[in-house]
């Protein structure tokens, strides 16, 4: 049996393939059952997946490419990643590596009347070429992304979410029992700044799945709130609250 939280451990981006390995059809079908039962931030934003060979899209890497395609509604880069994060780790249990791929392209930029958005590259991997100490992903130092009281097992955990570029544009304050997420507008990057925007947002989701993650390992109970868009200032935008509750 896995756990999903022991994945993040586990998980890392993949950029290299094994080319001599290959996902068999009883792997590709147990992927697209998996895609039926992730569990979404919002149940009421539509997403489409196609699983297509790599070589279908711009992708110079992994076998084969998942293509998301989403509704556009508030929050619905949040939802991508909060849903998707749940396959990245996933697969790691299955011994399948994953790289989110922001600058893949596919040719199909519609869905079902869909909006194409990122995919993720993936292929079989072997057990060994998984990460084997989490502690030396880089990530930034804790005082940078966490303010507040620190709460073991969960604010030296969450920073090791994947994020394009690397760029962690979370940022944690915690006091009493409210965990408030906001996402850093000062990230700096190569990538234009919409573009930015759209890959910081899937950050977030990411984020805040990896919290929830690490909340339940420690036996917190806990409320989300989203936030509204007024509740920010032009450094960081809050994204949610937490009321959390040790059980
Ligand atoms: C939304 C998103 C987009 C990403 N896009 C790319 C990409 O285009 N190319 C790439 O090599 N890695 C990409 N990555 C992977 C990140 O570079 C990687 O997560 C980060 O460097 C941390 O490393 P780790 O995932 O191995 O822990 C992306 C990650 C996320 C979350």
């Amino acid at each position: 049996m896995y756990n999903l939280y022991d994945m993040i451990f586990k998980r890392k981006s993949f950029r290299r393939f094994d080319d001599s390995l290959s996902l068999s059809s009883e792997e590709l079908q147990k992927i697209q059952q998996h895609l039926k039962i992730l569990v979404p931030l919002l149940d009421d934003v539509k997403i489409k997946y196609r699983i297509v060979k790599r070589q279908e899209t711009s992708c110079k890497r992994g076998e084969y490419c998942l293509l998301v395609y989403s509704e556009e509604k508030e929050n619905c880069l949040i939802n991508i990643g909060y849903t998707l994060e749940q396959l990245d780790l996933w697969l790691a249990s299955q011994n399948i590596g994953v790289c989110w791929y922001g600058v893949g392209k596919t040719d199909k930029l519609q869905y079902d009347g869909l909006d194409y958005v990122i995919m993720l590259a993936f292929g079989k991997a072997r057990p060994e070429e998984f990460r084997k100490d989490y502690t030396k992903a880089k990530r930034k130092e804790l005082e940078i992304i966490w303010s507040g009281e620190h709460i073991t097992n969960v604010t030296n955990v969450v920073g090791f979410a994947p994020s394009a570029c690397n760029s962690q544009p979370w940022r944690v304050v915690h006091e009493n029992q409210l965990i408030r997420i906001f996402r850093s507008t000062e990230v700096k990057s190569i990538f234009p700044k919409e573009r930015l925007l759209l890959y910081n947002c899937i950050d977030m989701g990411i984020f805040l799945y990896f919290m929830e993650l690490a909340l339940r390992q420690e036996q917190y109970r806990f409320e989300r709130i989203l936030s509204e868009k007024e509740s920010s200032n032009e450094k960081e935008i809050e994204i949610a609250q937490y009321n959390v509750y040790k059980v």
